[in-house]
């Protein structure tokens, strides 16, 4: 793992942004996994401030929740258009559509689409019990894309983003965590002492489904990109 420790988070997005520049003078038609949650949030702010042309580029989201349409404004689909995708078309966004009448059909179909799309370029954030996407503790590492039942402590880091606890969904669509580590390449964002024990079963503790951001130990070309208080538990 090759650990990036920066002061800002301006600093740790341009980083990010170099990396994604080189990989689309590599190949204009990359696919790029995205995430959502307030860490990605500078990178996106990165790329849509600068002159990379993604209209040869397909995306592959993580997650959505289960229940909200499209033009909710709490959806991931809407945060991505709102943070990316409005300012810089892709050839083809993909998300996982929370609406569908058959969730067992749609999972079924998003693994088609990663299967047909190799993720070159994976983003992720990170929970505060360690999970990334939605894949919450004891999510099998060669999982699919599934239908989670968020965890209590999720439901409650996310209330922030709804006028309350209660408006949370309770589940989501994740891609699952085999085909995360599928990808060619992983940058991971996290910032603030919030992070800081996820970090710590992320980077220093052993492999365990306990902290699905554990996986990422056993794979060639991971970037974290975090700031001293996610890294204050780790051995330096
Ligand atoms: C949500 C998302 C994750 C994200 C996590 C952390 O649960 N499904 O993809 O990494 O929140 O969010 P934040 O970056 O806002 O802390």
């Amino acid at each position: 793992m090759d650990i990036k420790i920066v002061a800002t988070e301006a600093e740790g997005a341009n980083i990010a942004l170099e990396m994604v520049k080189k990989q689309l003078i590599q190949n204009p038609q990359s696919t790029f996994g995205l995430a959502t949650g307030s860490s990605p949030l500078a990178f996106y702010k990165a790329l849509t401030d600068s002159d990379l042309d993604f209209t040869k580029a397909i995306s592959i989201n993580l997650d959505e929740y289960v229940g909200l349409s499209e033009d909710n404004p709490q959806s991931y689909h809407y945060f991505m258009k709102e943070n990316l995708f409005n300012k810089k078309p892709f050839k083809k966004n993909y998300l996982p559509n929370g609406m569908a009448s058959d969730l067992e059909v749609e999972t079924k179909q998003y693994d088609q689409i990663i299967a047909n799309n190799p993720i070159d370029l994976q983003i992720l954030g990170i929970g505060r019990n360690g999970h990334i996407g939605f894949n919450e503790p004891g999510t099998p590492f060669n999982s699919g894309t599934h239908v989670v039942d968020l965890t209590e402590s999720t439901i409650e880091a996310n209330s922030r983003f709804f006028a309350n606890e209660n408006e949370v969904p309770k589940q989501a669509i994740s891609m699952g965590l085999g085909s995360i580590q599928k990808s060619k390449k992983i940058i991971l964002f996290a910032y603030g002492e919030t992070k800081a024990k996820a970090i710590q079963g992320c980077v220093s503790d052993p492999v365990t489904t306990n902290v699905p951001a554990s996986i990422l130990q056993n794979l060639d070309d991971v970037t974290l990109i975090i700031d001293d208080s996610a890294a204050k538990f780790i051995k330096k």
